[in-house]
């Protein structure tokens, strides 16, 4: 970890005069029943740009995750009447305005001298929309300025400001490129506390580098049952060098070969790994202790361990009963608390614990916005929780591995270094690089995987990077 002088600029929400407090609404920019009304729906587009611009809001203004808005069980479901044509342009829109919400804030806020007036803050919505497809989707800019106009004209507070939003967009579209170029670093893009965190711990490159790989979209990462270059040629993808494939594609999951068979499962090459590191064999008692929506348990299960998933939420391990049952692999699922879980020992427990996600944001744009610097210590405290409780779950002799996709220090290195010293009957087992088939850089000093967004750089940006994750092995000693 090294530190560097020249910091990021420290930026505000600068387009308005006091940044508001998050409050967990679903005000939006204009109610639900509006954006369905008969007058919105016969405006080709209009009803998408408008659940686009209330997403938005419920994600930055009201704290919510982004696939949570997605979600069928979203209430009031921003969604509900649209199309699955109409659904994904939503989502290409909400994404790409989370994954550049600082530079378009800043692009409207140079052209906005005064800020947006205090009766119209929830005009922020849909200029952030448009403001997204203009300068980094296809859509035409005629279409995208005038379909927020329309937007704007729905919402009774706003009306009165709708040239103001159409002289705002338009020289937004005519200084594009200037905008475009300002917003090539990504510094923008990375809210303050999270880049002066990154700085201390990784160093100014570092950090520059790490915002600069969430600029852009990830690559869609599998785990294959077998064969991964076989599968890796009929999906035109890559294999990479720990046998996860890689593709650059755009369509439906669903769709692509393999899929319904159960022959693969969409996971991070980064978050593959932490399983790998737990060794399973068959046979082998495992707990995956936060297990859904199950990645890494059907990972264990394809061991042949006798896998325990357990996790508090039904409703995710809905999720994961549907994954284990496409995949044909079976694990025993718990619905409970870990805090107050209790079994025989296990051979070896896998924590992937609840934390700040800070190490996903490439595929989660929202968690830049959402997470605020006291979550950390909030899920660094209940990790260590759920860390002394596996270490009672686990048997003389018997392993854990704990894993986070996080870049914060509290919730990895200082995370295990306080555990080890808390439990002297556990000490760490080193990860030996090329004999376990992982990257040497991915390893730090203490035999730890740490791996950043920065990592496996690609001649094709599409096909680089990979999830930030911290995972440490320990073992009980007999
Ligand atoms: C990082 S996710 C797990 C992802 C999963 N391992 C995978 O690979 O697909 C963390 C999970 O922890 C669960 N969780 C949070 N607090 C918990 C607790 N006290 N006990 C059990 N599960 C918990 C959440 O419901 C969530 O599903």
């Amino acid at each position: 970890m090294t530190r560097d002088s020249k910091p990021f600029p420290s930026r505000a929400n600068p387009l308005r005069a006091k940044a508001r407090p998050r409050t967990a609404t679903r005000q939006g920019f204009i109610p639900a029943e509006v954006a369905r009304d008969a007058e919105a729906a016969k405006v080709p587009g209009l009803p998408a740009r408008l659940a686009a611009a209330n997403v938005i809001a419920d994600v930055v203004q009201g704290g919510h995750r982004l696939e949570d808005c997605f979600s069928p069980l979203a209430v009031p479901s921003r969604l509900s009447g649209l199309e699955g044509r109409d659904v994904a342009l939503v989502r290409s829109i909400v994404t790409v305005a989370l994954r550049r919400l600082g530079v378009i804030r800043h692009a409207l806020a140079s052209l906005l001298d005064k800020g947006l007036p205090r009766q119209a803050v929830r005009l922020e919505w849909p200029l952030i929309a448009a403001a997204a497809q203009i300068l980094f989707l296809d859509a035409a800019d005629h279409a995208a300025v005038d379909l927020a106009v329309r937007a704007v004209r729905l919402e009774p507070k706003s009306a009165p400001l709708a040239g103001l939003v159409n002289a705002v967009l338009r020289n937004l579209a005519r200084r594009r490129e200037e905008f475009l170029t300002q917003a090539q670093t990504g510094e923008f893009d990375t809210p303050p506390w999270l880049a002066q965190r990154w700085r201390k711990t990784y160093g100014e490159a570092a950090a520059r580098a790490i915002s600069a790989m969430h600029m852009l979209e990830p690559p869609l990462d599998l785990t294959v049952k077998s064969e991964p270059g076989v599968w890796a040629e009929r999906l035109d993808g890559i294999v990479l060098p720990t046998d996860s494939v890689r593709l650059v594609s755009r369509t439906a999951i669903a769709e692509l070969a393999g899929y319904a068979e159960g022959e693969w499962w969409v996971q991070d090459a980064a978050a593959a790994l932490p399983a790998r590191l737990l060794g399973a064999r068959a046979e082998e008692r495992v707990l995956d202790m936060c297990a859904a929506p199950g990645g890494k348990t059907a990972q264990l299960a394809q061991a042949r361990a006798i896998v325990t998933a357990l996790d508090r939420s039904a409703e995710r391990l809905k999720l994961l009963a549907a994954n284990m049952e496409r995949l044909g692999l079976h694990a025993d699922i718990a619905v409970g608390d870990a805090m107050s879980y209790a079994a025989p020992p296990f051979d070896a427990i896998l924590i992937d614990a609840p934390c700040s996600a800070t190490g996903t944001i490439r595929r989660h744009p929202d968690v830049a916005w959402t997470k605020k610097p006291g979550d950390i210590d909030a899920l660094a405290s209940l990790q260590t929780r759920m860390l002394d409780r596996a270490a009672a779950l686990t048997r003389p002799g018997g392993r854990i591995v704990y894993c986070t996709c996080s870049l914060e220090p509290e919730e990895g290195e200082l995370q295990i270094a306080a555990f080890l010293r808390r439990n002297p009957d556990f000490k760490r087992q080193p990860i030996i690089a090329a004999a376990e088939g992982v990257p040497a850089e991915f390893v730090n000093a203490d035999g730890d995987l740490r791996t950043l967004p920065l990592h496996w750089p690609a001649d094709d940006p599409r096909l680089a990077g990979i999830d930030g994750f911290f995972a440490a092995r320990i073992v009980r000693q007999e």
